[in-house]
């Protein structure tokens, strides 16, 4: 249900796959205020979250306009209010657009829609910023390491991988924090990253070295070397850029992150989402409860809606002998 607010705040109109990331993302953090919050209760560590491509924090499908859910600042908010440590939890939130006037309208739907749900409670800190990624970054860093909290997790979801060079990752990927486990041993951890590889565009920009090699973090020689090597072995250039991708992640954090694809309703993967983690337990249970949740979602929900949109568009319909898809008259309305 839309959280209470004027009508005509801004929303983000999405295709319907774009609901598949929403859904891993709420699964994830589902291990946090679920599974960490049932066996640590108020004593749960603090959990941060930096989603610095925040949107307006709700989404409406955009072709038929019939079905919407939170984006990914209020799953991030709705979940950060459920967990039930007592800690300070800090929701780092930075909205952007190029255009003046839809970067008010961006800041000020993701604000009224973040308090109307309830969020802000003790020790719930919202902090709001809006700048294109290469100045907001520092700033968030700089939160970040005074914070100097373990664990917090980085939403990156981009419109184009041009927007999200590999440095910007890398850097992130960088901030190790401290904390001290029950037996009063001190640990280190990476930030947990959350990244919405936008390969469709990549794919279609494939010949600009350059954007390519900013976005994998490489040089013109690496990126040639290695998509040459995959497609020696039958593979695309998907697999060329999700490997290497893949490749880069892991040797920050010492293992593979999860990967899993967004179809688009003609089922070839529009982007791949990356969640990379260092932690056993959360590797653990994100691969035991997360990704089959996802999973789960996509056949209950995604899977019906994909063939009333086919129906609509007139695609696969058995088409009698001797006559054509354009012959066949149009579908009755669907509700
Ligand atoms: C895919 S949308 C994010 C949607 C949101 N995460 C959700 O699903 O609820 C990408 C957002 O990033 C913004 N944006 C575009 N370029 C950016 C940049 N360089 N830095 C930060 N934000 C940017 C866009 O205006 C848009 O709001």
């Amino acid at each position: 249900m839309r959280p209470e607010g004027p009508s005509n705040l801004a929303v983000d109109k999405v295709s319907i796959h774009s609901r598949q990331k929403h859904s891993l993302l709420e699964a994830y953090l589902r291990v946090w205020t679920k599974n960490v919050g049932a066996n640590w209760g108020s004593d749960a560590p603090s959990l941060d979250i930096y989603d610095l491509f925040a949107g307006s924090g709700w989404c409406v499908e955009k072709l038929y306009q019939q079905d919407e859910w939170p984006g990914t600042a209020l799953v991030a908010a709705e979940q950060l209010r459920e967990y039930p440590s007592r800690r300070r939890c800090l929701l780092y939130l930075n909205s952007w657009a190029e255009e003046e006037a839809e970067r008010a309208a961006l800041l000020e739907a993701l604000q009224t829609r973040v308090k109307s749900i309830g969020y802000e409670r003790k020790n719930r800190d919202v902090h709001y910023w809006s700048g294109p990624l290469a100045e907001v970054l520092p700033e968030a860093l700089e939160c970040h390491a005074e914070r100097a909290q373990y664990p917090s997790l980085w939403v990156l979801d981009p419109y184009a991988g041009s927007d999200l060079p590999w440095n910007s990752v890398r850097q992130i990927a960088s901030q190790v924090g401290t904390f001290r486990n029950r037996a009063g041993q001190i640990r280190s951890r990476r930030p947990e990253l959350f990244i919405n590889f936008m390969t469709s565009g990549l794919q279609e920009n494939i010949h600009r070295q350059r954007l390519v090699t900013t976005v994998l973090g490489c040089s013109e020689a690496e990126w040639r070397t290695h998509l040459g090597t995959v497609r020696d072995e039958g593979g695309s250039i998907l697999d060329a850029l999700t490997t290497f991708y893949m490749q880069q992640i892991q040797a920050v954090y010492g293992r593979p992150p999860f990967v899993v694809p967004v179809q688009g309703k003609d089922g070839n993967p529009v982007s791949m989402l990356f969640l990379a983690v260092e932690r056993d337990a959360a590797w653990h249970s994100i691969r035991r409860e997360s990704i089959p949740y996802f999973v789960n979602w996509r056949a209950a929900k995604y899977e019906p809606r994909k063939e009333w949109v086919r129906a609509r568009h007139r695609i696969d319909r058995s088409v009698p002998e001797g006559q054509r898809q354009t012959d066949l008259g149009e579908y009755p309305d669907l509700p």
